[in-house]
């Protein structure tokens, strides 16, 4: 599913199922990283006019996501609380070198996006599919339907704005790395812990 090469281990939501403040929490803030990512690549690639028009719609998208998990937040008694630390995504932006040309480091975020949010949507189906709680489980199987489309979009940039092969070429890389670094998650109650 999604090019993944490896999938997450299902009891991985029996973790979360016993935390499900500290799931809505990070997931919280991963909507608000999805929508800041949006708005960082208006600000540094303005002149890709398809991209700043894409990016404007997802980055209002993903605010909403936020405002629904916030509001799930408060409907259970919550506040939420500080933003927890995403190891996932701090190791998986480590795989390609820094510096090159100002094209390179687009595709590159590009890249990073599209994964981020094809791990996230798998996620979801998981979720949406084991979680013991039909609010949540509903909440989200509609999730999964946005974030597929988002991984599919951001994957398109990177063919439209680099090389064709090249980035092929580094998506499976990257992909491979992913895999290695997913060996040792799926342990936690967060996204993509
Ligand atoms: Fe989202
Ligand atoms: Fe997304």
């Amino acid at each position: 599913m999604l090019g993944l090469k490896l999938p997450t281990d299902p009891r991985w939501v029996n973790i979360v199922e016993k935390n499900i403040e500290e799931i809505l929490t990070d997931h919280a803030y991963c909507e608000q990283k999805a929508a800041s990512t949006a708005i960082s690549l208006i600000i540094g690639f303005p002149e890709k006019s398809e991209l700043v028009k894409e990016m404007t719609a997802l980055a209002r998208e993903e605010m909403g996501h936020f405002h629904m998990v916030h509001d799930r937040i408060l409907k259970r008694g919550w506040v939420l609380g500080r933003e927890r630390k995403d190891e996932y995504v701090i190791e998986l932006m480590k795989f390609f070198p820094k510096g090159g040309s100002r094209d390179t480091h687009l595709v590159h975020k590009l890249l990073y996006a599209a994964l981020i949010e094809a791990r996230s949507c798998e996620r979801f189906r998981l979720l949406s599919e084991e979680i013991n709680d039909e609010e949540l489980s509903e909440f989200y199987r509609n999730l999964m339907v946005s974030e597929a489309n988002h991984y599919t979009m951001f994957l398109k940039f990177a063919r439209k704005y680099g090389n064709k092969e090249e980035v092929d070429k580094k998506w499976q890389d990257l992909l491979d790395y992913e895999a290695e670094l997913m060996k040792n998650l799926g342990k936690k109650e967060t996204m993509h812990g």
